[in-house]
């Protein structure tokens, strides 16, 4: 049965341009900015730390020597944690960013599960709240500040590759964009979940959106420069910061222009106003209880950058905050 207050998910796209127009301009969140400093500083520590080793291994990694990704996973594991000790310490100094980084430290969960993480949920939970992500990913205008991430990089004929890419609404949402400006662009979505994967073929009409099944985290079966640019969203909190240095090094290899990974950014006080937003708008309690998860596992664009400058110590990264509340790592893959 629907729920009553805002009786449909279609019926919510109606608030969507006011919604999207507030996120695009970012909310600041009164737990982040006392520990933003403190973050940078132990960010560029724990590069300068670990960078000459992650040279080393990255390029072992590019030479396929055997170990090279358990090496890179362990480096960038032991460098995380440092990170994260070193900002408990540099906040412990004044009492607002100490407050902040003991708010942080019980709201963070990077090892907790979403119910959706497990292979027991039926079809028909999986595919509602999955609609009601997408409903939210419309309502805050997700989509549209995505391809907004990607589209300095699109051109004429370009191919890109989404990595956990589930149903595909970011690739499906994207390819209309880009068949509205008059722009042929190809997108390949991947997840390694059959059933995401056959919903989003259906979804995908007639748009230039292929589904194909990847291990996000293992694309040696990718040819080199084969994409122009490799993206993923809203995904990366589903894996270790090792997983995802492997993943981001191995992206680079197959992008021939740029990486582009989106995912939210760990914020108690926008997983508050959002679960309690969709709770109220969806009453879907399964719905609920992940998107709080998600906010409890997402990073933040400091250690992204730790991440992502030791898995390609080679190339040229940014790893910042995109508004509404997302982070974002660009990696210049080549031209
Ligand atoms: C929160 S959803 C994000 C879906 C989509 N990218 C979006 O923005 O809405 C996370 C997705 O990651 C997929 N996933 C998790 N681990 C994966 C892996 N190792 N390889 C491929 N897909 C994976 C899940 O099946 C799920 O579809």
């Amino acid at each position: 049965m629907e729920p009553p207050l805002l009786a449909t998910v279609d019926a919510l796209a109606a608030f969507a341009p006011v919604t999207a127009s507030v996120a695009s301009h970012g909310v600041p969140s009164p737990l982040t900015w006392p520990l933003a400093a403190h973050r940078e500083r132990a960010a560029e520590a724990a590069i300068a730390r670990h960078f000459q080793a992650a040279w080393e291994v990255t390029a072992s990694l590019r030479g396929g020597e055997a170990g090279a990704r358990e090496a890179l996973d362990g480096l960038v594991t032991t460098a995380l944690a440092e990170m994260r000790a070193d900002v408990a310490e540099r906040a412990g100094q004044k009492l607002l960013s100490r407050i902040a980084a003991d708010l942080d430290r019980l709201f963070h969960a990077p090892n907790g599960l979403e119910i959706l993480d497990g292979t027991d949920v039926d079809e028909a939970t999986r595919a509602r709240v999955v609609r009601h992500l997408h409903a939210i990913n419309g309502l805050l205008g997700n989509y549209d500040a995505f391809y907004g991430q990607l589209r300095p990089y699109l051109r004429a004929g370009s191919r890109v590759l989404d990595l956990a890419a589930g149903r595909g609404g970011f690739a499906i949402a994207a390819a209309r964009r880009a068949a509205g400006e008059g722009l042929s662009v190809e997108f390949v979505a991947t997840d390694w979940c059959s059933t995401s994967l056959a919903i989003g073929r259906a979804a995908a009409g007639d748009l230039p959106v292929t589904f194909e099944h990847q291990d996000a985290l293992d694309l040696r079966n990718r040819e080199p420069a084969s994409f122009d640019v490799v993206t993923s969203t809203q995904a990366l909190h589903h894996f270790r910061p090792g997983q995802i240095a492997v993943m981001l090094a191995e992206a680079t290899r197959v992008a021939r222009r740029r990486v582009v990974f989106l995912d939210g950014a760990r914020c108690p006080v926008a997983g508050a106003l959002v679960t309690a937003f969709g709770s109220v708008a969806f009453q879907d309690g399964v719905w609920a209880r992940d998107t709080w998860m998600s906010f409890r596992r997402f990073f933040v664009p400091e250690e992204l950058r730790v991440i992502a400058r030791l898995a390609v110590p080679h190339r040229n990264v940014v790893s910042d905050v995109v508004a509404p509340g997302h982070c974002r790592v660009v990696v210049t893959a080549g031209g």
